[in-house]
């Protein structure tokens, strides 16, 4: 089989790592890939985004099987555009990928099917935002209703912050069209559980669940970042606590949008908030969560493309998704500047004898003449799977410290808090 897989950070070369373990598979492309990626796939210089460069690259390359990792692509109607030329796919159509590209949409959902989440008023007109403010409680949440790269939420302390956050999104448009509505939320609080899950828009078959790290520095401090690192199980998520998630949360999504008339067909991600109240929906994905991937995936037992097909054919209920026992770290390293300014083309070096144990996944760097190098904020996820948590750490961050770029940071602390809750 020819696979085609859009997207290019570390979460897709997770992806193309298990979906290599199937004996089927004999070419992948990925478009546009990146340095790591280039030794298990053909990497071609296509951005996600140019859908029209990616559809044409499809239609000229006899692909069985399409999977479309990233965002912004399955908002702009990449799933869609590739069932039009007959080619079977994972990922939302770009109708079911509004959970996530539009968090109006999101909300409204989530109220009208009686779905737990933060109580809510959506403004599309900055004045009304505003005078909002004035019997609002703080802290208080603004949310670009679009897609802004993970930074379209601030949370606001107070009134002065929180107007500065309604002007920069829909006056200065820091976000450009996205913030054309805002949400504007009540604050929860609780520990955060990040659940990815399969569905064929019929039945739903939630992952290992897993614990990111967003915040760029030690102790949650500093700015936010993609993630700094995961690990997966997180302690904080019960067999209670998900049997509660399935009855009030999963299942209920599922059957939200089937009955809205977009049923959602893909890996639908939860990210979710254990309240003193229960556990509620702060937002969700219509993809695979990154860097959570670098932790779910190498948990699965089963075969990935197995379940995918199953996905796209709507027979997900007749298959096992099976996991292992053990528990997986992820350890990202980083530019140094990130997640403001650095610099790139500096150039990495990853010992060849890393025990087996451990995986590096690449998301920003490329291959040049002169080797690897750096070309992204996030640079590397160095990911270990052990029998315990303890373990897995100690073993991803001793390979983390043996690999070297200049510039290079990582948080010292990923599953800190997640060992303190299991070993108390
Ligand atoms: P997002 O970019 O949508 O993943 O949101 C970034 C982070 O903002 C989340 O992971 C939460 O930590 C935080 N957040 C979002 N909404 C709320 C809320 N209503 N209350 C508290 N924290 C929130
Ligand atoms: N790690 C958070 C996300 O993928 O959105």
């Amino acid at each position: 089989m020819n696979i085609l897989v859009v997207g290019g950070g570390g979460r897709e070369h997770a992806i193309i790592k298990k979906l290599r373990e199937n004996n089927s598979v004999k070419l992948i492309f990925c478009l546009p890939g990146n340095g790591g990626i280039a030794e298990e796939a053909d990497c071609v210089p296509i951005a996600a985004t140019e859908l029209d460069g990616v559809i044409d690259f499809a239609g000229a390359h006899d692909i069985d099987f399409a999977v479309v990792a990233q965002d912004d692509p399955l908002a702009l109607g990449c799933v869609d555009r590739l069932h039009a030329l007959g080619i079977p796919c994972f990922g939302p159509d770009a109708k079911a990928a509004r959970i996530e590209s539009s968090k109006v949409f999101a909300k409204n959902l989530m109220k009208k099917y009686g779905i737990p989440t933060a109580d809510y008023e959506v403004f599309e007109d900055p004045a009304a935002a505003l005078a909002y403010l004035a019997n609002a409680k703080f802290p208080i949440v603004v949310k670009a209703d679009g897609l802004a790269l993970g930074k379209g939420v601030l949370i606001c302390q107070d009134q002065e912050e929180a107007k500065a956050a309604i002007r920069q999104i829909m006056e200065d448009r820091a976000f450009g069209d996205a913030g054309s509505r805002v949400v504007i939320e009540r604050f929860l609080t609780g520990p955060e559980v990040s659940v990815l899950s399969f569905t064929d828009g019929k039945t739903i078959r939630p992952m290992i669940s897993s614990m990111d790290h967003k915040r760029a520095g030690d102790g949650d401090t500093g700015l936010n970042t993609g993630g700094m690192g995961t690990v997966a199980p997180n302690p904080y998520y019960t067999p209670e606590i998900a049997d509660q998630c399935m009855e009030r949360i999963f299942l209920p999504t599922i059957r939200a949008m089937q009955a809205e008339g977009c049923p959602f067909k893909g890996c639908l991600y939860f990210g979710l908030m254990l309240t003193e109240e229960g556990p509620m929906v702060i937002e969700y994905n219509c993809r695979f969560g990154d860097p959570e991937t670098q932790v779910v995936l190498p948990l699965l037992k089963s075969d990935l493309l197995t379940i995918m097909q199953a996905v796209e054919n709507e027979t997900l209920d007749r298959i096992k998704v099976e996991w292992s026992e053990g528990a997986a770290a992820c350890v990202i390293l980083a530019s140094g500047g990130y997640p403001v300014a650095y610099e790139k083309g500096k150039a990495i070096s990853i010992p060849r004898d890393l025990p087996e144990n451990v995986t590096v996944y690449h998301a920003g760097d490329k291959l040049t003449n002169q080797g690897l190098v750096t070309s992204g904020g996030r640079v590397l996820g160095v990911t270990a799977t052990a029998d315990t948590l303890r373990q897995a750490l100690e073993d991803a961050y001793a390979a983390a410290g043996q690999i070297h770029f200049d510039g290079a940071f990582m948080r010292s602390d990923i599953g800190r808090r997640a060992l303190a809750v299991l070993e108390g």
